[in-house]
């Protein structure tokens, strides 16, 4: 059973080094092969991950439970519908309680603060399944994709158009640690917030027109327009984010082999248009198998080291 005092957490992307999500995406492409060649390869056999989710999931959960099984090791699924959390129990007790038990903790929540108290009182390290402030994990997973399909994202151009939410803020955070330029294309009250931009203001700009943040992009990434916990805004959103929609007109100001990616789940017809997200610039599935892949290298590196 791991007791490290001081255990390493991935809450967010800044928590690891340019050099360690290098290596960290190398070992994914790699186990991925491996996977694919129908390779064993179990260094968590014994090892238990928890994971505690506050909100909805398909990949996330699929990715981490399936993972942790070719891994060798178990996930638990906990709702907070179904846990002690959920009739308010403290998060500093059940983190207490869990990291006494199980090797590693998953957790999807809404306030960011929740999975840093966690951490804090946890004995094994804690990983960021999606917060309203970040979505660390989904960056891993469309970074590897891009490595696969372009090489190196460094010097190249991503445009994010849409929301300035928690998979724009990893965006950012990516931007630091990978060297690309962001441009943002955010309607006028929904901009990314400050505390995460300023750091990176050396990589990011706010566009408002998205056919503009589009220009010469390398990569065009959009997601939800009312994120999970969002749902009574979704009639103003669908307004105040009318004409941001990743049509064809803002693929076309792209490089012509820019990719597309989104995080899903999508909604066709508002944030993307079918003939972008199934069309050929597309690579959207090959982004959501790289979850798993992806967040097989971080357990690995977590749990046992490299
Ligand atoms: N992209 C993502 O995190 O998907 P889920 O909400 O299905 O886990
Ligand atoms: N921004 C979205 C991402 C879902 C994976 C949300 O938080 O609902």
């Amino acid at each position: 059973m791991d007791n490290d005092p001081t255990p390493r957490h991935f809450l967010s992307l800044l928590d690891l080094s340019t050099e360690e999500l290098t290596r960290l995406l190398h070992r994914a492409v790699e186990l991925k092969r491996t996977l694919h060649a129908g390779e064993r390869h179990e260094p968590l056999n014994g090892r238990t991950l928890a994971m505690v989710f506050e909100k909805s999931s398909t990949r996330t959960r699929v990715s981490f439970e399936t993972g942790m099984t070719q891994l060798g090791g178990h996930a638990l699924f906990l709702s907070s519908r179904d846990t002690q959390l959920g009739r308010g129990e403290p998060i500093e007790d059940s983190a207490r309680v869990l990291s006494r038990m199980v090797d590693c903790v998953m957790i999807r929540t809404f306030a960011h603060d929740t999975v840093e108290r966690f951490a804090a009182h946890s004995r094994v390290p804690v990983i960021n399944g999606l917060t309203d402030l970040l979505h660390p994990c989904q960056l891993l997973a469309d970074m590897q994709t891009y490595l696969e399909h372009r090489g190196d994202i460094a010097g190249r151009t991503v445009a994010w158009i849409g929301d300035g939410n928690n998979m724009c803020h990893s965006y950012i955070n990516a931007a630091r640690r990978f060297g690309f330029r962001l441009h943002i294309a955010c309607p006028e009250g929904y901009d990314p917030d400050p505390a995460i931009l300023e750091p990176a203001a050396d990589h990011c700009r706010i566009l408002r027109d998205p056919r503009e943040a589009a220009a010469g992009a390398d990569l065009v990434v959009t997601d939800v327009w009312a994120s999970m916990g969002q749902e009574e805004e979704q009639q103003k959103r669908e307004h105040a984010f009318a004409g941001y929609q990743v049509d064809d007109t803002v693929m076309a100001a792209a490089d012509g082999d820019a990719l597309f990616m989104h995080c899903l789940p999508a909604h066709r017809g508002e944030e993307v248009s079918a003939s972008v997200i199934d069309g050929p610039h597309s690579v959207v599935w090959d982004e959501a198998e790289n979850r798993l892949h992806a967040q097989k290298a971080l357990l690995e590196m977590l749990i046992v080291g490299w």
